[in-house]
């Protein structure tokens, strides 16, 4: 399956049973939304969340880009990416946490054709520490009925959008990725893969940490799209992707000899910078211009530490056009390309000016905690790049 039949099955499934689709935004969350970028489809829901009628009514679907920078540091394994795809489902005080189960279960058992064995769930088990002690009974005798495997967890089946807000107990699917018959749990094994999660969010976090029942009851889900692409075609990471051809294609033409972690880092961070661009995001020092410089910043730290002479000046339109054309953004290359360019300027002469201090510093000895914040306050110079670019 290519990603847009995926796309297609999940929305048609989701609309049969009466969801409407609605439009995804872009990766900025809405005024007064506690996090910097859109990180899962339920933010630009969150006042329906609590209550707000939608115009929709109260069963929708969508697609929805996300970025989590929470993930940054997992990115160049198997399956994290910065800016990713969720498909998700909700239940606006309409149907309940175990039909969305069983919706789940269906669709990927009759819908994506994976064999009930290959799956594992798991549940909210309580956790003090959430100020919730009782295990999420309903979503466990779901899954005692539907015939499969629970695992019990605390935290890691809690989903809020930041320390206020709605939350609640979730519970996610896992699919089996690994060589024949499945062994372990999705918390002792990692060829378990999560693909799905769904969440009964029934509770509003207050600014005193306090927990209180929302008016309604809702039903918020979300499925990594690459995720579910890796898992479908038997791949082994989500760089396999169709989405992700444009990209790997030209990364291994332009810069070959990349290992594979490097290699994954490239091809996610310039992807991911070419979205944020598409949103209107542009390089700074603070909030989401920080981050996008941070992702432009650390692939140029990767392909420099392999060649120094690299330079983003010869990437080819075509990957480009193709992602602001996925996503239905303007597709506008060059003034994105220029923005790329420009920070890598930037970022080579920030480097430039800041060899000579570190060779002086050197001579004196190996550099101490202090030089490093000399370095970071005076020279703008991280640590982490100094070992990485000045210091080898
Ligand atoms: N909001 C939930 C998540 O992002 C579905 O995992």
């Amino acid at each position: 399956m290519r990603t847009s039949e995926i796309r297609d099955t999940f929305l048609q499934y989701f609309r049969e049973r009466g969801h409407q689709p609605i439009t995804g935004s872009t990766l900025i969350p809405p005024p007064g939304d506690p996090v910097l970028f859109t990180t899962s489809g339920m933010h630009p829901l969150t006042p329906y969340l609590e209550g707000q009628r939608h115009p929709l009514g109260r069963r929708l679907v969508n697609v929805q880009r996300c970025l989590r920078t929470t993930d940054l540091d997992e990115v160049g394994d198997r399956t994290h990416l910065t800016v990713f795809e969720m498909l998700g489902s909700w239940s606006l005080g309409d149907y309940d946490g175990p039909q969305s189960l069983r919706w789940g279960y269906e669709l990927l058992r009759d819908g994506f054709g994976i064999p009930e064995s290959r799956l594992h769930v798991t549940v909210f088990g309580g956790e003090e520490r959430l100020g919730l002690l009782e295990p999420d009974s309903r979503s466990l005798g779901t899954w005692r009925e539907l015939g499969v495997p629970v695992e019990l967890t605390g935290e890691d089946n809690w989903w809020s959008n930041g320390p206020t807000g709605p939350c609640g107990p979730d519970s996610e699917i896992f699919v089996w990725t690994g060589e024949g018959t499945p062994v372990g749990t999705p918390g002792t094994d990692s060829r378990w893969v999560e693909v799905w999660n769904h969440v009964s969010m029934r509770y509003e976090r207050r600014r005193d940490h306090t927990l209180h029942p929302l008016r309604q009851s809702n039903v918020d889900t979300g499925m990594g799209l690459e995720r579910l692409m890796m898992v479908l075609g038997g791949k082994s990471s989500v760089y396999e992707c169709d989405v992700f051809e444009p990209w790997t294609r030209t990364v291994s033409q332009l810069w070959p000899g990349l290992g594979i972690e490097d290699f994954r880092v490239v091809c996610d961070h310039l992807r991911s910078s070419v979205v944020v661009c598409g949103d209107g995001i542009t390089p700074s020092n603070t909030g989401r211009g920080y981050v996008l410089r941070r992702l432009v910043r650390r692939l140029l730290t990767v392909l420099w530490r392999h060649d120094p002479g690299l330079t983003l000046g010869d990437l080819p339109d075509e990957p480009g056009l193709e992602t602001l054309g996925h996503f239905g953004q303007p597709r506008e290359w060059y003034p994105i390309r220029e923005v790329l360019v420009g920070e890598e300027r930037r970022f080579r002469s920030l480097l430039d000016r800041g060899r000579p201090v570190v060779s002086r510093l050197r001579r004196r000895g190996e550099l101490t905690g202090g030089d490093f914040e000399y370095l970071r306050d005076t020279h703008g110079l991280p640590r982490d790049l100094v070992e990485e670019l000045l210091l080898t």
